[in-house]
């Protein structure tokens, strides 16, 4: 049993802080905040890329609701382990009480764009987005932020730990965060252990792989078994792509960050991990279930002037993939075939505040 160092938060300047947020007129600050500190192994745990210190303050800091101006609110309000990293809500409360505009995904650690729009490079490009961003934490004064950070007395030790010497500056924050969401490379699924034997597909999830990869099309773009450069077999997600949700969208995706119309109703291309428990789906979580996710690329394309030109038939219309009951039912399993259930219960990526 490993033996474990409890490390406690005074708190003080938290609550000073939460008054002051107060007198500004905002006041909500939920009774949830973190009163104590962080319970951490005695020995970082072992994560799979990088420094395991630089990590162990990544995931500190990742469920640290000191993170957001009231201190209601931290990554891990929204991106949930319960929930396989997101909340399964339409869109999601953040500092407050503002809905965010767009479904929370899951996190999964990949090089190349990211959120719905494609717009960060790199994790650590997004790390201190959600710090910042008024409807998620609301903190964009940096020196407040390292400043809250440096009077909580578990922290010093932390930073030391990952950099060396106790400094709290935004950029270690955002390094440490980034070597933390770096670390979601979860991919032991029924699906990657079947190519290597360690599992059998039934005919009705081989049936689903089948058109997954042939007659239905998806392969073309979720490229589920690509080894890519983190060799996970989920590698590749750096493209977005129209998919005709609709023939005039409210939300124009990469269109709104571009300014071109070209992009217009373009969204990240997803990553389909754990996507049986990422419910509800698309940029806007229209779907309630896998279900009419498949209805949609079966019957429902819609033909925007964008639509990509794999979702199209030889006219150029909306392509109907007359799939029978029996292959929608099997693409829907076969799409469960990619669930890692340890993402529930990984120690290493658990609410430390928790205990
Ligand atoms: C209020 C809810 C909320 C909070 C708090 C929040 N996020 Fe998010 N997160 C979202 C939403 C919504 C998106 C998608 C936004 C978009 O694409 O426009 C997202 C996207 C992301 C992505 C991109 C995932 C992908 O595959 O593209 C990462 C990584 C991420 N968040 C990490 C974080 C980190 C780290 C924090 C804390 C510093 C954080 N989030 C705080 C809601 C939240
Ligand atoms: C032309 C590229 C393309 C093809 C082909 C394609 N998809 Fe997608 N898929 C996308 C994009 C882009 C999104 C996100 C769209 C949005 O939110 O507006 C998406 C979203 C999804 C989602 C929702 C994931 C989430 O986390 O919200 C699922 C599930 C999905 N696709 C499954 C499939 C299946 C099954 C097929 C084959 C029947 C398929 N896709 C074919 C590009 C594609």
């Amino acid at each position: 049993m490993k033996a474990k160092l409890i490390l406690m938060a005074t708190g003080l300047l938290s609550t000073a802080m939460f008054w002051n947020c107060q007198n500004k007129g905002i006041t909500n600050a939920t009774p949830s905040q973190n009163t104590t500190g962080p319970v951490l192994p005695e020995k970082p745990y072992d994560y799979p890329n990088g420094d395991d210190n630089k990590a162990t303050l990544g995931r500190v800091l990742f469920y640290d609701k000191n993170l957001s101006i009231n201190n209601g609110v931290s990554c891990g309000s929204c991106h949930k382990q319960e929930n396989a990293f997101c909340d399964n809500m339409q869109f999601s409360t953040g500092t407050h009480q503002r809905l965010t505009d767009r479904n929370t995904p899951s996190i999964f650690s990949k090089v190349g764009r990211m959120f719905w729009d494609g717009r960060a490079g790199n994790s650590a490009d997004l790390a201190l987005g959600p710090v910042k961003n008024p409807v998620e934490m609301d903190f964009s004064d940096l020196p407040a932020l390292c400043s809250r950070l440096s009077s909580l007395d578990y922290y010093p030790l932390l930073f030391k730990n990952a950099f060396g010497t106790s400094r709290i500056d935004s950029s270690r924050i955002r390094e440490a965060l980034a070597a933390f969401v770096n670390n979601f490379t979860f991919s032991d699924t029924k699906f990657n252990k079947s190519k290597s034997g360690k599992a059998v597909l039934t005919a009705q999830e081989n049936q689903g792989k089948d058109l997954f990869f042939g007659q239905a099309l998806c392969a073309q773009c979720h490229h589920i078994d690509d080894n890519g450069s983190t060799g996970n077999g989920y590698g590749v997600a750096d493209t977005d792509a129209n998919i005709g949700l609709d023939a005039t969208y409210k939300d124009q995706g990469r269109g709104k960050l571009t300014g071109n119309s070209s992009d217009n109703g373009k969204f990240m291309v997803p990553v389909l991990l754990n996507v049986e428990h990422t419910a509800p789906y698309m940029h806007d979580g229209r779907f309630k279930t896998l279900e009419e996710v498949v209805e949609h690329y079966n019957s429902k394309i819609q033909n925007h002037p964008n639509l990509d030109f794999r979702l199209r038939d030889f006219n150029g219309q909306p392509k109907k993939l007359n799939l029978t009951d029996s292959d929608k039912a099997a693409l829907v399993a076969f799409l469960k075939t990619l669930s890692d259930n340890k993402i529930f219960t990984d120690q290493r990526f658990s609410d430390p505040f928790a205990n």
